[in-house]
């Protein structure tokens, strides 16, 4: 079966691929074509997932599933959230999100966070919304070589080490769009 990932981002399509039992066959925009970045104007996590996978589905008439994802703070009231991406500029540079998360809780002493993913699915004629969440805390130094974006300063409850050091084969076990992920097969498999 082909679904339609409506995303350009290499890594999380990577990440899926892996989550994805074989019967799936994963498309993502660049496999149909779709070269434009479909802008995220969005204000919530929500708002951003549908508008990439309304845009597939009304432009392509396609079937297709889009996520948005991000990391919130508690003591920050969930910042950056739906601006993870950009919350240093529009550059979206990751060592420069790192530092800001880290001035914006200087002094605080709970750091708990978790990292949040939505997805929004085109499927037969009817729409669904899903969501992974996974919970823990920043740390304030950089651990670990593995993953992308906030990965070097997050620790998921239960475990010692960042998403970094943890690695791809736990990390896809445990995270946010791992746990979307299998409400995602499961919706599949329920039509
Ligand atoms: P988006 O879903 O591609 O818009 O992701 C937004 C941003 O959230 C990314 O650029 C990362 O900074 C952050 N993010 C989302 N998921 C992860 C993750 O699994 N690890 C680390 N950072 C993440």
């Amino acid at each position: 079966m082909k679904i339609i990932f409506a995303t350009h981002n290499q890594n999380k399509v990577k990440e899926l691929h892996r989550l994805l039992p074989d019967p799936y066959e994963l498309l993502s925009l660049n496999d149909i074509g779709c070269l434009p970045e479909i802008e995220e104007t969005g204000k919530t996590l929500e708002e951003n997932a549908k508008l990439k996978a309304d845009y597939v589905r009304y432009k392509y008439g396609l079937d297709c599933f889009s996520d948005d994802s991000g990391l919130e703070v508690d003591a920050l009231n969930g910042a950056p959230g739906v601006y993870s991406a950009r919350y240093a500029g529009k550059e979206k540079n990751n060592d420069a999100n790192i530092q800001k998360i880290w001035k914006s809780l200087k002094g605080v002493p709970d750091t708990a966070a978790c990292f949040r993913s939505v997805f929004y699915v085109h499927l037969r004629g009817k729409t669904y919304s899903l969501e992974g969440r996974v919970a823990g805390k920043i740390v304030f130094e950089k651990r670990g070589f593995g993953g992308f974006g906030y990965d070097p300063i997050f620790i998921p409850n239960g475990h010692k080490k960042t998403f970094a050091e943890l690695g791809d084969e736990i990390k896809n076990k445990i995270s946010h769009r791992a746990i979307a992920t299998k409400q995602l097969i499961e919706l599949f498999n329920s039509i």
